[in-house]
């Protein structure tokens, strides 16, 4: 029986996967290393810090630059995503993700944050949506990344429930492969060709349906 919910954050409940890649491309083109939303696709569900890398090996400059040059160029991104977060307000949850969220409390459902961000709990404050979540993994708290399960596992454990009581909700490659080896039933949000591995896919947020999920994991 299902009886937790674990969503991812960026591009899940609200639209800063489109600030991630933003920040990203725009630090990139300063580096002179471009790239499209393709090659962004890998950078989905990643840390920063983890992503930074990718991009400068696309770039063949991994090792130009030194470890506390590197931090200063992850920040230098981070503080241009802050930008576009401090105008997000309660109307940027993405559609449907509220009344999913609200459903799911009514139905005594337990509900979870597993996102790779550090501005998780901010962002969740900004949408007004904080108090439905139980419990926020930390993710400087973790060993591993996506698509290692971790964070789905130490999610489940934080709401006292086994991983097969809870759905996962992804709209990255990395985060399906996580929610799967987590041993959970995974739901994918966007590109069907993208979350082809995911158990049940929608194209947008607006097509979830706390029912329709249920019945699919029971499955
Ligand atoms: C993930 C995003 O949720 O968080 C990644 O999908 C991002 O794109 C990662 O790099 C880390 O986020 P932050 O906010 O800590 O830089
Ligand atoms: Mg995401």
């Amino acid at each position: 029986m299902i009886k937790g919910l674990i969503f991812d954050l960026d591009g899940v409940i609200t639209d800063s996967a489109e600030y991630h890649y933003q920040a990203w491309k725009a630090l990139g083109q300063d580096l002179g290393i471009p790239f499209d939303r393709a090659f962004n696709e890998r950078l989905k569900g990643i840390s920063r810090m983890e992503s930074l890398e990718l991009i400068l090996e696309h770039g063949h400059q991994s090792e130009q630059y030194t470890q506390k040059q590197k931090e200063i160029l992850a920040d230098k991104k981070n503080i241009h995503y802050l930008s576009f977060v401090e105008k997000m307000t309660e109307k940027d949850v993405l559609p449907g993700i509220r009344d999913l969220l609200k459903e799911a409390k009514q139905r005594q459902l337990k509900i979870a944050l597993a996102s790779a961000s550090k501005n998780g709990p901010m962002i969740l404050n900004r949408l007004g949506v904080q108090s439905y979540f139980d419990v926020i993994v930390d993710p400087s708290s973790l060993i591993h990344g996506k698509p290692n399960p971790e964070i789905y596992m130490k999610g489940a454990d934080m709401l006292g429930l086994q991983p097969s009581e809870c759905i996962g909700l992804e709209d990255a490659q990395a985060g399906i492969e996580a929610i799967h080896r987590a041993g959970m039933f995974a739901v994918g949000i966007g590109d069907f060709i993208v979350l082809k591995e995911a158990d049940y896919i929608v194209s947008d947020t607006s097509q979830l349906q706390l029912d329709k999920l249920l019945e699919n994991a029971r499955k």
